[in-house]
């Protein structure tokens, strides 16, 4: 998986402009379903199985769109100003580097504060490409850019950037190679645009009209930072109970907890009070759903290199196909 991993996370695609890392994915898992299709927005859905009557159809999404810089002004010097997608945070970006769509590279850092161990805000941050002036910038208003950094192993664990959430894509692409014989009809949505409000998984769940949903998604493991929110790497995948966005029905997270324990797979609970997942919007998609979310630890979210350990990414895969593979009775 550390192999899919890399390839996964060394795409570049943030929130509106999927299709390099649709195509990435879709090569993974094209032999594994003859119900395939993109929708308006770029979702990629994937359709395994049949509903039985012993089950259900049941939507499960991970979201293949990462956090992204977008052009915003060119100065006469060069140097290029920029806005957010998606939620980036100033501490991560002095000495950063990014990669545009184009091709293009660039590095960031910020105008001089008048404190020089101070970080500024996001628009006193500028790109710069190499360029001397406005004229010879190979960049222009609206060109979009992601992280610059490759993956690499840290022991068990492995760092890259768009470990959010890619490393819920590769669950999801393992997890489909691996199950079988499910009583449900099971629709696996890539979904696109969440960290602008999971758009992607709003028009998906709409079409869809899924009996129960779940969003894979990371959830940032403060464990080293002295917060009191526990989730800590490497002691399995977090079942979440509530983030800022949303309550999951207390009956899937029964259900989650139960098969975690029949299975011998070690879980979590998760109260998050930063971030939501795609789990927000299916939740209350038409006349609304019982909805979940399952989490991977994750260190330092939504920096160019997050920390996630790969005890975790394959417990979440046996979770997750122990889940689908039953039948589901919520009480
Ligand atoms: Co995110
Ligand atoms: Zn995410």
């Amino acid at each position: 998986m550390k192999t899919l991993l890399k390839k996964l996370t060394e795409t570049a695609s943030p929130s509106g402009y999927e299709s390099a890392i649709r195509e990435v994915i879709r090569t993974e898992i094209s032999s594994l379903s003859t119900n395939i299709k993109v929708d308006a927005l770029g979702n990629l859905m994937v359709t395994m199985g049949k509903k039985t009557d012993k089950g259900l159809r049941v939507m499960i999404t991970a979201h293949m769109d990462e956090i992204g810089v977008i052009v915003s002004h060119v100065e006469k010097t060069g140097l290029v100003r920029f806005s957010n997608l998606g939620t980036i945070l100033p501490q991560y970006l002095p000495g950063s580097r990014v990669v545009f769509l184009n091709g293009i590279r660039g590095v960031i850092n910020q105008d001089l504060p008048d404190d020089l161990h101070k970080v500024l805000t996001q628009e006193k941050h500028f790109i710069d490409v190499g360029a001397t002036s406005e004229k010879d910038c190979p960049l222009k208003i609206g060109d979009v850019g992601v992280f610059d950094r490759g993956f690499i192993e840290l022991g068990k664990r492995v760092s890259a950037k768009s470990m959010d959430d890619r490393v819920s894509c590769a669950v999801m692409i393992e997890t489909m190679k691996k199950i079988k014989n499910s009583p449900h009809e099971l629709v696996f949505v890539f979904s696109t645009q969440e960290e602008v409000q999971s758009k992607g998984a709003t028009t998906a769940a709409y079409e869809i009209e899924p009996d129960l949903a779940i969003a894979l998604d990371v959830t940032p493991s403060l464990d080293i930072m002295g917060i009191k929110m526990q989730t800590e790497l490497g002691k399995g995948p977090a079942i979440k109970v509530r983030d800022v966005g949303m309550l999951s029905d207390p009956r899937v997270v029964r259900w989650m907890e139960n098969t975690a324990t029949k299975n011998k797979i070690a879980y979590q609970l998760e109260v998050l009070d930063i971030g939501t997942t795609d789990a927000r919007v299916m939740q209350i998609s038409k006349a609304g759903m019982p909805t979940g979310a399952l989490s991977i630890p994750c260190r330092y979210v939504h920096s160019p290199s997050e920390v996630i350990d790969m005890d975790d990414v394959h417990a979440t895969v046996d979770l997750l196909i122990a889940l689908l593979n039953n039948q589901i009775n919520l009480q």
